[in-house]
């Protein structure tokens, strides 16, 4: 039976990773005989909006739903579009509606790459972060009010409900238990915003108790961004809040060297909607159109997505054909910003094939 998926590029170099991503797929589906079936979506992305007034149709939902998973690029075009429109109109609706309240992010110091951080070697970086990815922060619950006037106020409240916190700890503390170190760190800032927090707080102690062999800690935000950087090897499970996981899921690629190979999965456990697959970084305004961007981030999240559809062994191979295209270095084949001379199809190529087999 065909796996059916909604294929997004959104803007940007966002446009550029995705042909990789998928020819990473259609290697992998050769292979292990798998039948993947991409369909093609112009919606999601900056030029969109400037031709139709709105980042998605407003049948998106209904044309959505019934894929298997969706794998997106990149979104946002601060130039043409405001990014909070931009985004809140398209993946962040994604995430809401279809309740992808998990955002799993992977931080691994792959062999060949050289992390900013002095002395580490592959190995001692190898976490997860676990993302709230409906709530916390991220709430459409506030407004603006004498607009205009010198009593001009802005608000906007953090909302975290005892379901969407309990569900996404739940989902890291058993994340936690599939790892050999079995470890638990929570992110959170109690000290100082003094009502969401420490209810956070609270529910992961509750957790903790139905996981008596999880070994627990908590950080408070400030600390652990310092602790990413001075003892990355203490990470195993980080699970935070909404805002919390992004930054942390933006440092913590850093720290394995470049944020270009970082990839996510935006998951509704249950399977009623379609959980979402992207890279962490962004559209880059900055590279794009060059050909230069690194398309690991596309393909790592594809190679996700397999593994979310049930296929490990061919998720598997996507990654190790990362890990050998990494570990032989031929700085041709690299992009720039792991210390190459080549270009995103380059990259994207040689990983291809070396998943053939
Ligand atoms: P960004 O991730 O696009 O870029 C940050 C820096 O990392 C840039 O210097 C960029 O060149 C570099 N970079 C990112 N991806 C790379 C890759 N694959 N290879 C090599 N270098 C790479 O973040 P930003 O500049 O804050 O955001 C740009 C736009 O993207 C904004 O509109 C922002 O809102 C949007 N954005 C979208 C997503 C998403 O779609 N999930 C995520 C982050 C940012
Ligand atoms: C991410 C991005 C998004 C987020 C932005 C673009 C809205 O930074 O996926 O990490 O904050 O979730
Ligand atoms: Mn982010």
């Amino acid at each position: 039976m065909a796996h059916r998926i909604a294929v997004i590029a959104g803007d940007g170099i966002g446009t550029e990773v995705m042909p990789e991503g998928i020819r990473a797929l259609e290697a992998a589906a050769k292979r292990f005989n798998l039948d993947l079936a991409f369909t093609t979506f112009e919606f999601g992305s900056c030029d969109y909006y400037l031709e139709h007034g709105k980042m998605l149709p407003d049948d998106w939902f209904e044309q959505l739903k019934d894929f298997d998973a969706l794998f997106y690029g990149a979104v946002g075009w601060p130039d043409k579009v405001p990014d909070h429109i931009s985004l809140w109109g398209s993946l962040l609706q994604f995430r809401r509606q279809f309740d992808q309240y998990i955002n799993l992010r992977p931080c691994k110091l792959m062999p060949g790459i050289k992390s900013p951080l002095a002395g580490r070697e592959p190995g001692d970086i190898d976490f997860y972060v676990v993302r709230e990815n409906t709530e916390g922060e991220y709430s459409s619950v506030g407004g603006k009010m004498f607009a205009g006037t010198e009593r001009e106020i802005v608000l906007q409240e953090t909302v975290m409900s005892r379901i969407g916190v309990d569900r996404v700890l739940k989902y890291a503390f058993d994340l936690a238990q599939t790892r050999p170190r079995k470890k638990l760190t929570s992110a959170t800032k109690s000290n100082g915003i003094s009502i969401t927090m420490p209810y956070w707080d609270e529910r992961v102690a509750e957790m903790a108790k139905q996981y008596p062999d999880i070994a627990v800690d908590k950080f408070h935000i400030d600390i652990l961004t310092a602790n990413f950087v001075l003892h990355p090897d203490w990470f195993d499970v980080v699970v935070g809040s909404n805002l919390f996981g992004d930054i942390l899921s933006d440092l913590g690629p850093a720290c394995t060297g470049t944020i270009g190979i970082a990839p996510s999965a935006n998951i509704n456990p249950e399977g009623k909607f379609p959980s979402l697959f992207e890279p962490v970084h962004g559209s880059a305004p900055d590279i794009a159109g060059k050909g230069v961007a690194n398309p690991i981030g596309q393909i790592w999240s594809g190679a996700m997505m397999l593994e979310h559809l049930g296929y490990k062994e061919a998720s598997e191979a996507m990654v190790n054909a990362i890990e050998a295209i990494l570990s032989e270095g031929n700085s041709q084949v690299l992009t720039r910003d792991i210390g190459g001379q080549g270009n995103t199809r380059s990259l994207g190529q040689a990983i291809a094939e070396r998943i053939g087999g």
